[in-house]
């Protein structure tokens, strides 16, 4: 087969995928083909190495099905990254009196029909007094060149001292609580629910190892009510 007619038969492919998936999902064919064009599939189609332009319109569309449901699967794998490798840094307070922690342990989802961002708090931290005081809290976070001012503020305590004044962070007062003006995004957070984790509740005895001769945890849930970038 000549460089021509292998060609041929790709742009024919393509062209037959786009017209049955418009068809199929009743979106125009320009629509279709405008997102199909940007995906790893096309280009793969494209590409005689990978042999996929020797297949049905019928195989490549699953190939492109299957793309998509694999990238929805990595954006929940984010979310669990999200916290863990990321980190962030949780606020409480207002102008004249807040203070910031950083936390790796969280989560985002749905309860009671509501967004939500779920934040533990040792009972220890000077933050948790402003948690408890206050009605809402933010959650930011930040490009990865401000992690080493994070790994401070997640060792100092604001208790102790200033945390902010050599930070390099600037604090940013926004109506219900406060954030900073390097955050990438913030989650801002009303309180729903608060409870102890009770260290004599939990089963599996490798997390229970976190409250030997520490303070416990305490779980806040808040309603994302914005989210800043
Ligand atoms: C990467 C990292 C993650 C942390 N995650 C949490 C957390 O999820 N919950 C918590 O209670 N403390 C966490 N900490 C510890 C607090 O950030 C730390 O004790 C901080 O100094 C408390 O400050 P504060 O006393 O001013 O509130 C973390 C610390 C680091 C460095």
């Amino acid at each position: 087969m000549t460089d021509r007619s292998r060609e041929y038969t790709m742009e024919l492919l393509a062209t037959m995928v786009v017209e049955a998936r418009a068809l199929k999902e009743n979106r125009t064919q320009e629509e279709v083909f405008r997102e199909f064009r940007k995906s790893k599939t096309f280009e793969n189609l494209f590409d005689s190495n990978t042999g996929l332009w020797m297949n049905g319109p019928d195989y490549i569309s699953d190939e492109y099905d299957l793309e998509k449901e694999r990238k929805k699967m990595n954006f929940e794998t984010d979310i669990f990254n999200v916290f863990d490798k990321k980190w962030a840094l949780l606020t409480a307070g207002n102008k004249e009196s807040f203070n910031t922690m950083t936390v790796s342990w969280g989560g985002m989802g749905t309860i009671w029909g509501k967004p939500v961002a779920t934040v533990y708090v040792r009972t220890s931290r000077y933050t948790h007094e402003f948690m408890d005081r206050e009605d809402y809290f933010t959650v930011s976070f930040f490009p990865e060149e401000y992690k080493k001012i994070l790994g401070v503020l997640g060792s100092k305590s604001g208790r102790d001292m200033d945390k902010m004044k050599d930070s390099g962070l600037t604090a940013k007062e926004l109506s219900r609580s406060m954030t900073f003006d390097e955050a990438e995004v913030t989650l801002v957070c009303r309180k729903l629910f608060m409870q102890r984790l009770e260290p004599s509740n939990i089963l599996d005895p490798d997390s229970a190892k976190f409250y030997k001769g520490d303070a416990p945890h305490d779980m806040y849930i808040g309603e994302v009510v914005e989210i800043l970038r």
